[in-house]
């Protein structure tokens, strides 16, 4: 079941605002009655939605997951550098946006759709959408730093940073103990985390899952690599942070979205359509 004006939203080129006030006006009906309200629910399958006597009816949605490369723009088109929808073929091309955005040079889990609603909701700086990335920083790690990202910090924006989740790994596995350690240590005085912040438990499934050997292989000398869970998309986020912390971002690479973990197999440059329980798991807020 759908909310009305979503369902309309998502079937038309009308905004969710624009969508009121043709119910308002008294140009919908669903199944013949015209007493309907937005946020009445309605079955796409079975209900018969008319907008001035012509059916509305949902496309099929498409929603991709992309292993994004670095060296494309998470953009639609560009004159002089690669997008990543260069890198989509028919029958997808064309219709697609990303949702969000990633740096030139960051890597991993991008959302490619053509749904409007969907984007909405997963960048919604009221969502709170936890993002995850795989990171690897200049300098050995230092529990000050996951202090400073638990409580926010000033990285020259009007406000603070809201509390981040920061988990330093090592390629031994030693990073288990860390989140254990860090669950253990939590003492009721520190920062909540935002609604849509994800658990360390899952924030460690990623780690496990999804950043391979040869990520962590990149790791060079003198620098290290952590996990980083925030709820916002300010511009250059990560590097900002840490660059606040004295540190520098050599390579950095979303890992999850929510819950939606970047899949393992999917190789640099390549995308699939998200499975019906991918998409629930991010319909799921
Ligand atoms: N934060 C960054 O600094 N860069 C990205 O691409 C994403 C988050």
């Amino acid at each position: 079941m759908l909310r009305l004006d979503r369902f309309l939203a998502e079937g038309t080129a009308w905004s969710r605002s624009e969508v009121k006030k043709l119910i308002r006006a008294g140009r919908v009906s669903v199944n013949g009655r015209c007493d309907v309200k937005p946020e009445m629910k309605i079955d796409p399958a079975s209900d018969c939605v008319l907008v001035d006597s012509v059916r509305v009816e949902l496309q099929g949605r498409i929603c991709l997951m992309m292993n994004k490369p670095a060296g494309v723009l998470s953009a639609t088109q560009d004159r002089m550098d690669r997008t990543v929808i260069d890198l989509v073929n028919e029958p997808y091309a064309g219709r697609l946006f990303p949702v969000g955005r990633l740096d030139k040079d960051t890597e991993g889990l991008l959302l490619l759709t053509d749904d409007g609603n969907l984007s909405h909701d997963l960048l919604s700086p009221s969502k709170h959408v936890s993002k995850t990335y795989f990171v690897i920083i200049t300098g050995a790690p230092d529990e000050t730093i996951v202090t400073r990202f638990r409580q926010g910090m000033d990285i020259g924006e009007r406000r603070r940073t809201l509390p981040a989740q920061l988990v330093f790994l090592s390629v031994d596995g030693d990073f288990l103990a860390d989140l254990k350690q860090q669950e253990e240590t939590e003492t009721p005085d520190a920062p909540q985390m935002p609604a849509g912040m994800i658990s360390l438990q899952k924030m460690q499934e990623f780690c496990i899952r999804s950043i391979a050997l040869t990520d962590y292989d990149r790791c060079a000398e003198n620098e290290c690599c952590a996990a980083v869970s925030v709820t916002e998309g300010k511009y250059h986020q990560i590097k900002r942070m840490f660059q606040s912390c004295g540190r520098e971002v050599r390579f950095l690479k979303r890992i999850g979205m929510g819950e939606l973990m970047l899949d393992p197999e999917l190789e640099s440059g390549t995308y699939r359509p998200l499975t019906p329980e991918e998409l629930a798991l991010l319909e799921k807020r």
